[in-house]
Order: C-alpha cells, then sequence, then structure tokens
C-alpha cells in the first residue's frame, strides 16, 4: 500500500496504523484521511488481521486538523473536509474488528476525535487531551460533540468543549477518557499485551459484543435488548461456544477458531 502519511504494517493478528506526519505534530487534512480511510479499509478485508492499533509518535498521537491549510478555506472547505473526516471516523469506529489507540504526547481535536472511534484508548504518562477548538472560533467538526459527552459524561465534556481545556493523561484517566495510563517506554509492551489478551478472545464474540453496544447506543434500551437477543442466539451456531462451554465444564482453558 503506497501512503505517505501512515505507515501501516501487519502481523501476528495485529494491524498497526502510525500516523507519519511528524514535522505538524501529525495534523490532520484531507491526505492525511484518505491514507488513513486506506489503512482501515485494508484492516476491514484482511481476515488476518484481528485486532487493529493506532498510534503516531511520541511527541504527538495527533495535533488536530491542520490549522494552516483550516486558515486558507472557506465553507467549501469546511464541509468538505468534515464529510471527510465524518466518513472516515465512522469507518474507524465501525470495523468489525477490536481497535486501541496508543496515544503518547498530543491528542488535541481533530486527534482526540479519533482516538474517541477507537475502542480503547491507553495512554502514556505524557498524553495530552482536548478539544481546544473553541479557541480557534469554531467547536470540533469530527464528532467530538457527540462522542465525548457519549463515553465521559455530559459534565466533564462540557468543560472540555467550552473552554477548551487541555488535560494530562491522568485525569483523562480520572474521566473515562482513556482506560490506562502507562510509562512511556511501555506503551508499546502494554498496548500489546492488550492485543494479545484480545487475540484469544473468540473474534465472532467480539464482533457481536461490539456491533450489539454501538447499535444499541443509537436505539431505545427496547431495541438495543433485541439486538443483543439475535446477537446472542446467533452465537449459539458458533464452534467457539461449542469451545468455550466444553471447556468450563472440562477445567480447561478453551481455544477459540474464530468459527
Ligand atoms: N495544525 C497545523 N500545524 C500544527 C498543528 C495543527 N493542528 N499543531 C502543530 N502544528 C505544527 C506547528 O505549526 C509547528 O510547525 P512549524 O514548525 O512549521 O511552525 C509544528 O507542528 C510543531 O508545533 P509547535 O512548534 O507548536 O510545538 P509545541 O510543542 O510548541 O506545541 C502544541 C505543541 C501545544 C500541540 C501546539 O502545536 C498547538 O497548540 N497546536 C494546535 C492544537 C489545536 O488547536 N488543535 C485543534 C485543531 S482544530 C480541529 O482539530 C478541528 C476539528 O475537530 C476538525
Amino acid at each position: 500500500m503506497d501512503l505517505k502519511y501512515i505507515n501501516f504494517s501487519s502481523g501476528d493478528g495485529i494491524g498497526w496504523i502510525q500516523f507519519n506526519r511528524p514535522e505538524k505534530l501529525n495534523a490532520l487534512n484531507p491526505d492525511v484521511l484518505r491514507d488513513l480511510e486506506s489503512a482501515v479499509g485494508r484492516c476491514e478485508e484482511d481476515d488476518a488481521v484481528r485486532v487493529v492499533i493506532v498510534k503516531g509518535n511520541e511527541k504527538a498521537f495527533i495535533a488536530g486538523a491542520d490549522i494552516g491549510e483550516m486558515a486558507k478555506g472557506d465553507i467549501n472547505l469546511a464541509y468538505e473536509l468534515t464529510d471527510l473526516a465524518l466518513r472516515v471516523q465512522e469507518k474507524l469506529a465501525d470495523l468489525p474488528k477490536p481497535t486501541i489507540a496508543a496515544i503518547a504526547g498530543y491528542a488535541l481535536g481533530g486527534g482526540c476525535e479519533i482516538a474517541l472511534c477507537c475502542d480503547f484508548r491507553i495512554a502514556a504518562d505524557n498524553a495530552v487531551f482536548g478539544q481546544p477548538e473553541i479557541a480557534l472560533g469554531l467547536i470540533p467538526g469530527g464528532g467530538g460533540t457527540q462522542r465525548l459527552p457519549r463515553l465521559i459524561g455530559l459534565g466533564p465534556a462540557t468543560r472540555l468543549l467550552f473552554l477548551g481545556d487541555q488535560i494530562g493523561s491522568a485525569e483523562a484517566e480520572q474521566i473515562g477518557l482513556v482506560d490506562m495510563v502507562v510509562p512511556m517506554e511501555d506503551l508499546e509492551h502494554q498496548v500489546k499485551a492488550l492485543a494479545s489478551k484480545l487475540l484469544q478472545r473468540p473474534f465472532l464474540a467480539l464482533r457481536a459484543a461490539k456491533t450489539a453496544m454501538r447499535k444499541g447506543l443509537n436505539t431505545s434500551l427496547k431495541e438495543g435488548l433485541q439486538i443483543e437477543q439475535d446477537l446472542f442466539c446467533m452465537l449459539f451456531g458458533t464452534e467457539d461456544r461449542k469451545e468455550g462451554l466444553s471447556a468450563f465444564l472440562e477445567k480447561r482453558r478453551p481455544i477459540f477458531q474464530g468459527r
């Protein structure tokens, strides 16, 4: 895959998506977003990829949308950028495989929004989070006003969105924005450890859990419960369900095949 702003690699069940625009702290522009779309598409199509890890570098996960490019544009550019951002982010959020954001350094604006599209957020102790768009006379345009309050609740989200405050990883963990904070030098190891746990889980059940949560959050409780029931019953037809129940009864560890 010929990508300019993303390094993509895969192996041992993991797809690695690394933002690669270090001179601009991985700021997002249409080219970066299109590269991200291709990399996510590759993860979707490749059955050997079971878990996806999204990362930046030690200084920045992503420092937001490219402010220099936004400064040159008009309302048409705003629509073009946000149409693209929303499409790519939905593709990432909807990936039927677990996704982990490994966040070191700045995760601001569109960067925080990309992290919100992942299932897990593991932060290095130097990570900085925020939705600073208000300081630019804007609001988030990549889902921040919607995904942030859904994840951390209205109160903490209001503070981040109204004041544009930037917070460190300890506070991000306290308000539920990240799942775990680890020393920078441990980030890769911890993220791989989480990926390896996920790789041992039954793939179809993971997919069903993700679908049930994502679809259920966008509908009524009654419909959500129906989605859950349908997926639960569907899983009864899988080999992994037989293996999981037998392994329990035989007092051994299950070995799931993803079937
Ligand atoms: N857009 C474009 N360029 C950016 C950028 C951004 N969001 N963030 C950093 N850069 C560039 C800087 O301009 C600088 O480039 P030059 O060397 O060519 O001047 C380079 O990256 C390094 O950045 P700094 O010198 O500023 O590094 P620093 O360590 O002093 O500060 C920072 C780091 C606090 C993250 C600071 O760069 C900053 O505040 N960046 C902007 C953060 C921001 O407001 N993000 C939200 C953008 S709006 C958005 O994302 C909208 C949306 O939801 C769609």
